[in-house]
């Protein structure tokens, strides 16, 4: 099952579990579907709904790794690259670093290299988040910009990460989050109500705007996750919130 660790006293979330999915193959693959169905209209979808937010979130993240990308030589992964945005931020910060995006949804990367110019140079790589094509201390960053809530299995994917970076590496995982007080319940609002309503009439994709506000419940903590990016071997990680904590950014190192 994707919701439970096996061995686990406590019921620890494992991964994503889209409606349907029994184990994590079936959970990878309905995710897979999902965004594949609505690449056509996910870029309109995220700046309509997120009101543009979404481009300061890629922005500051990319701001916060500039260390590592104005350094000659740096390699540079975006994983769950998704239409490309965040890996388009990275190169933003300057021409130093190579930059390599990869997501699962063949789909969402036709998008992205039509979005590329020989200017952003950026290198597309169709590959599953949890079995990267890469070998081990390839990347001296690895970030993702709301796709790792995505993954099928949240300690599989910090392990893969963990792997490919070189000692001394980085990564920068953004996602949503659960905002607490006044700023809570509005939100909520919108996330559990409005927001699924308009991605149903923009994308016709019935379940993919109702799994977003259930996957963000499911995703641990911001406490939990830097928890478990220790178990995979993070230092110094540490949790960064965005507009209220809406979205957040979490860091870590290796060592
Ligand atoms: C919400 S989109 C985010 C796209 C982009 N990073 C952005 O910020 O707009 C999530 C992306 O994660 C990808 N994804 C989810 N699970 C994945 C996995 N196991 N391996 C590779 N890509 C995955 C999906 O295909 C989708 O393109």
């Amino acid at each position: 099952m994707p919701d439970a660790a096996p061995g686990s006293s406590q019921q620890q979330v494992r991964g994503a579990a889209p409606e349907g999915a029994t184990d994590t193959e079936s959970a990878s693959r309905a995710v897979r579907d999902m965004f594949t169905s609505i690449a056509p209209r996910y870029d309109l979808l995220n700046h309509l709904l997120s009101a543009n937010v979404d481009k300061l979130w890629w922005r500051r993240t990319a701001r916060t790794f500039r260390h590592i990308l104005s350094r000659e030589g740096a390699r540079a992964l975006d994983l769950c690259c998704g239409t490309g945005d965040m890996a388009f931020a990275l190169r933003k910060q300057g021409r130093a670093a190579t930059i390599t995006g990869a997501d699962f949804s063949h789909a969402m990367l036709v998008r992205a290299r039509r979005k590329t110019t020989s200017a952003s140079a950026i290198t597309w790589i169709e590959s599953d988040a949890l079995r990267l094509p890469f070998p081990d201390n390839s990347f001296d960053l690895v970030t993702s910009a709301f796709g790792f809530r995505n993954l099928a299995d949240y300690d599989a994917g910090l392990r893969e990460i963990f792997r490919v970076l070189r000692s001394g590496g980085e990564c920068g995982i953004l996602d949503f989050s659960e905002p607490g007080g006044i700023v809570g319940k509005a939100y909520n609002v919108y996330f559990k109500s409005v927001l699924p309503r308009i991605g149903k009439l923009i994308s016709g994709n019935n379940g993919a705007y109702a799994y977003l506000p259930a996957s963000v419940k499911r995703f641990p903590s911001p406490p939990e996750l830097i928890d478990r990016m220790g178990q995979a071997g993070f230092r110094e990680s540490v949790w960064i919130p965005y507009t209220f904590g809406i979205a957040g950014l979490f860091r870590g190192k290796k060592l």
